[in-house]
């Protein structure tokens, strides 16, 4: 068994299951511990900016990779114009760096701030290590190979897509550059680490209010008799 195996087969079959099994226990019998402990209150000015940048950046970035996954002849047919394959490639890096820019406020946040420092467990540095990892050299990858919009629709959506139907083709990923693969593998290390580290509050996205009925707030006690002349 070749190292290009290990990496792109046995671990993501080893981190997936465990990622699931792990966090399903802990929404069952640790459900109060599924959060991201807010900091806001020790220091909320370099968190604005930081997280602000650096989720709207990389929520973005994230839809982009899903889109090419699970949509891969839309990416296709938009980039058959030169134009827009530009316009794709340029507005995915400038989302890149945003993320990014907001990713080292973050990290600069925790190093430099006393008190936020106190509070920061080795599972937080562990966390923001691996997506600094992820952002830079997806940002790498982006200027470095260019057009990565393309080839991830012709290498990285049926490798993905022959893992998640259990007919893995670890070789389709084989040949490619070293740091295009750390940017892949360290996905499934962040996936190894999402039950364990805040990471996990990403489950507990408000999706319900997108479709919950509206919220009726009905008056119960009858207004003071004066309010209409206060009024
Ligand atoms: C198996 C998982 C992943 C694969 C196969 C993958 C693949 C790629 C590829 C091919 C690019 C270059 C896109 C281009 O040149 O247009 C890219 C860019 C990027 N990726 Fe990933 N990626 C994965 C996971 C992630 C994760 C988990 C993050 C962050 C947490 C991330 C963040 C980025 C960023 C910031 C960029 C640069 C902006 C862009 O060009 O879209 N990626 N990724």
């Amino acid at each position: 068994m070749n190292w290009n195996t290990i990496l792109f087969l046995l671990v993501p079959y080893a981190v997936v299951p465990l990622a699931v099994v792990a966090s399903a226990y802990r929404l069952l019998y640790r459900p109060y511990t599924v959060s991201s402990l807010s900091s806001q209150i020790l220091e909320s000015r370099k968190l604005f900016w930081g997280s602000i940048s650096f989720h709207y950046g990389l929520v973005l970035v994230l839809t982009g990779h899903l889109v090419a996954l699970l949509l891969p002849r839309t990416i296709t047919l938009w980039n058959a114009e030169p134009m827009r394959l530009y316009l794709l490639e340029a507005t995915g890096l400038a989302l890149g760096l945003w993320a990014l820019a907001g990713g080292a406020v973050l990290a600069w946040r925790r190093y430099s701030d006393p008190r936020v420092r106190a509070v920061t467990k080795p599972a937080d540095v562990l966390v923001l290590v691996l997506l600094v990892i992820s952002m830079v050299t997806g940002v790498l990858t982006a200027t470095l190979y260019s057009f990565g919009s393309s080839w991830f629709t012709a290498v990285f959506t049926p490798y993905l897509w022959s893992l998640a139907t259990l007919r893995p083709r670890p070789d389709l990923v084989a040949d490619l550059p070293w740091l295009v693969k750390l940017h892949a593998f360290n996905f499934f290390l962040l996936v190894a680490t999402f039950p364990f580290t805040r990471l996990v509050h990403i489950v507990t996205l408000p999706l319900g209010y997108l479709y919950r009925p509206w919220q009726l707030v009905i008056w119960v006690r009858r207004p003071p008799r004066d309010s209409a002349a206060r009024r």
